[in-house]
């Protein structure tokens, strides 16, 4: 899907020196065929659970929309991700979020979504709103499983520190609380434990402590229909390999066949993935404006933590390439930074690469989970474009912000004019 002709980087058939031309950079480049493997190969390798696209990690309309019509349901965390996930066509819908508003959560229960319910307060305040509504709500419990995948602090969320999940302690209690308030039915079980695992022991572990989970739910008289295992497989931004989708599937469901035939019920087995949907679909394309020879070889590109920001907050390595040199010869050690008023600003380092010019285009490769959508206007730069190629077809799914949206929703008091 990403392939070099005549040296040139091309999406699928289009070139990206020639998207550069058409449309100028920045510029964040998805391949839908890319996008339809991912969809496809969890598909196959899950052919029995209920998928659910964490929008999250990329919530442009058009890639949700081939989502969804992939069967995918949504994972949404705040009521501007249900009101996308619904205009792109998904189904299956569960509302996560650790921090819902009173109106947010009316918003769901308007739309007849289930919610994963994070908290003891959440339970009654879904419970009272669902009274009013008149409708019942169906919810599993987000609990906190107490498990440590080995991944970047940040983003491990399963660990008894972190601010997500019912405490394990109190989980029976609280599904107690959930069956004794009126106008709820708990269906379910939820967890996630972090994002860019790339070993599944973990899983497995909280894979297990929810299966232990569902046997005491069932002794108090509860129904469980679905295990949400949460998203958090990883992606190989390095290029030194990472289990695949098809991998992941191997080593869970076993367990799960396993460990459903001690239960009553037959609970479907539920998945929210974001990065390893939509992670390896997209690069972000961007311009040299300059290369200057300092304490390293910098080269200024058009693009900084701005419009990707997992580099600074993360540490995150991306893979870059010279995207019109393809062909050429490693020359030197580079420094890709961007035009951010902030010497933290640097997306990578001391990358090995042909000899980097002013005008060279710069691939940043693995971009299409949490790249857009962590974006800013800080500095007072436009967000950029976003281009889909199908074949050697591309579309703008998003165009380039102007300098006016910069100030579109600013205010002056008249009496300062
Ligand atoms: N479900 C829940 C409840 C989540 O919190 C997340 C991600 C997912 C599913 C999807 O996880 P994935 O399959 O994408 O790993 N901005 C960070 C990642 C934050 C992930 C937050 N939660 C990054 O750029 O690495």
């Amino acid at each position: 899907m990403f392939r070099v002709i005549d040296g040139i980087l091309h999406v699928e058939d289009v070139s990206v020196v020639e998207l550069a031309r058409e449309l100028g950079t920045p510029l964040y480049i998805t391949s839908k065929a890319k996008l339809e493997e991912n969809v496809e190969a969890y598909k196959s390798a899950f052919p029995n659970a209920e998928i659910l696209y964490a929008v999250k990690a990329n919530n442009n309309l058009t890639l949700m929309r081939i989502i969804a019509r992939h069967g995918f349901g949504a994972d949404v965390f705040s009521g501007g991700e249900l009101y996308m996930a619904k205009l792109a066509g998904f189904n299956e819908i569960l509302f996560n979020g650790n921090s819902k508003s009173d109106e947010e959560i009316e918003m769901g229960v308007r739309a007849g979504v289930k919610f994963s319910v994070d908290s003891l307060d959440e339970l009654h305040t879904v419970s009272n709103i669902a009274r009013e509504e008149g409708v019942e709500v169906e919810i599993a419990l987000r609990v906190n499983p107490d498990i440590s995948p080995k991944t970047h602090p940040k983003i491990a969320t399963g660990l008894r520190t972190s601010k997500f999940g019912i405490p394990w302690k109190d989980v029976i209690e609280a599904y107690q609380t959930a069956m004794d308030l009126p106008n709820l039915n708990p269906i379910g079980i939820h967890c996630h434990i972090g994002s860019q695992i790339k070993d599944f022991e973990p899983f497995v572990l909280a894979l297990n402590k929810l299966f232990d989970l569902v046997l005491k739910l069932e002794e108090m008289g509860l129904k469980i229909e679905f295990l949400d295992l949460g998203g958090g497989l990883g992606i190989d931004y390095t290029g030194e390999g990472c289990p695949t989708i098809e991998e992941f599937a191997k080593s869970i469901l076993p367990v799960y066949e396993e460990r459903i035939k001690d239960l009553k019920s037959m609970p479907k087995l539920w998945l929210e993935p974001g990065r390893s949907v939509v992670g390896n679909t997209t690069i972000l394309l961007t311009k040299v404006n300059a290369v200057k020879e300092g304490y390293k070889n910098f080269v200024a590109v058009d693009a900084g933590f701005n419009l990707l920001i997992r580099p600074v907050l993360y540490q995150a390595y991306h893979r870059v390439a010279v995207a019109n040199k393809m062909d050429k010869p490693v020359e030197d050690v580079y420094t890709i930074v961007g035009p951010i008023c902030e010497s933290g600003d640097v997306l990578a380092t001391d990358r090995r690469l042909p000899k980097v010019e002013k005008g060279d285009l710069i691939a940043i490769f693995d971009t299409g989970a949490y790249g857009f959508v962590m974006s800013s206007q800080y500095n007072g730069r436009p967000r950029c474009a976003e281009v889909l190629v199908d074949g050697d077809r591309w579309f703008v799914i998003r165009d380039a912000e102007s300098y006016g949206d910069l100030i579109s929703k600013q205010r002056i008091p008249s009496y300062i004019l």
